[in-house]
């Protein structure tokens, strides 16, 4: 096992350029403007709380204090994407990993790899609210566990289709909690209006079984009830579940025959490596 703070660098945020805050405050607008209305309740309260303005890409230090009074976790500075071993050492000692750089301004709707405002107004937000913050660090040390029993692809599908592309069923409609959709201006539209994916009730084991794509909009996404729920369904040792599922087929994300339009080209990606498979 690594050594996470192998891991840790500094932020060095008074290096931002004042084009790079402007970056961020072009996207901040767009996705505020956008998430009006799309956005979960449990997102936007936090994104407040937060108050990650839209002055700026946010001091992390800053950002930290607030979040650790909320809920204890805190923002740790990498370089890029981590081993998937130390993502989860740090998810398990809530501890989020988030990348210093911004995205070019030819990137605006697109770019490989996570930046600072996927990592940031993506993924903190929620980590304010108190039961996805404890689901995060199970999902930690779910998957230490994952990697140790060889299962870790059934467990990363588990992160894509909630910490990254979750849905969830509220009395006002559909609304985004995955990070990977909040940042994304095309996918925060398409998610919800578009006709052709998929947008069934979440299954654990259906779940774990679906594959996906990371460089297309998705063609499944899987539906919550409420983050309690979600906790509970993922509570379980997961070591029966992964023998039971390990001699099924995998589910493709869009079924065989289906003739629906096919998704549109992704523009904007979330990579984070426990997502990775
Ligand atoms: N219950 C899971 C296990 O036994 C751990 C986990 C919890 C994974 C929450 C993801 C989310 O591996
Ligand atoms: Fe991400």
């Amino acid at each position: 096992m690594d050594d996470i703070r192998d891991y840790t660098i500094a932020q060095n945020w008074s290096d931002y350029s004042a084009d790079e805050h402007a970056i961020w405050r072009l996207l901040f607008e767009r996705q505020q403007h956008l998430l009006t209305g799309r956005a979960c309740r449990e997102y936007l309260d936090g994104l407040e709380g937060l108050r990650v303005a839209a002055d700026g890409i946010p001091d992390f230090r800053r950002l930290s204090d607030i979040l650790d009074r909320a809920t204890g976790w805190r923002i740790v500075a990498v370089p890029g994407l981590v081993p998937d071993d130390v993502f989860f050492a740090f998810l398990a000692q809530r501890r989020f990993p988030a990348t210093c750089f911004i995205r070019r301004r030819d990137q605006l709707d697109y770019l490989q790899e996570p930046d600072v405002f996927h990592d940031i107004y993506g993924h903190v937000p929620m980590l304010v609210n108190p039961v996805f913050a404890d689901y995060m660090q199970a999902y930690g040390e779910g998957g230490l566990k994952a990697l140790r029993l060889g299962h870790l692809e059934m467990l990363a599908r588990l992160y894509w289709y909630t910490v990254e592309f979750g849905l969830i069923a509220t009395a006002e409609g559909l609304r985004i909690f995955g990070s990977g959709i909040l940042s994304s201006a095309g996918e925060s539209v398409y998610c919800l209006d578009d006709p052709s994916p998929h947008r069934l009730r979440f299954d654990l084991r259906r779940v774990m079984r679906t594959q996906y794509r990371i460089d297309r909009y998705q063609e499944t996404y899987f539906v919550i009830d409420d983050f309690a729920e979600l906790f509970a369904a993922t509570r379980p040792d997961f070591a029966p579940i992964y023998r039971e599922l390990a001699v099924l087929p995998d589910v493709a994300a869009r079924l065989p025959g289906e003739t629906r339009s096919r998704p549109a080209r992704k523009k904007e990606g979330p990579r984070r490596s426990a997502a990775r498979v």
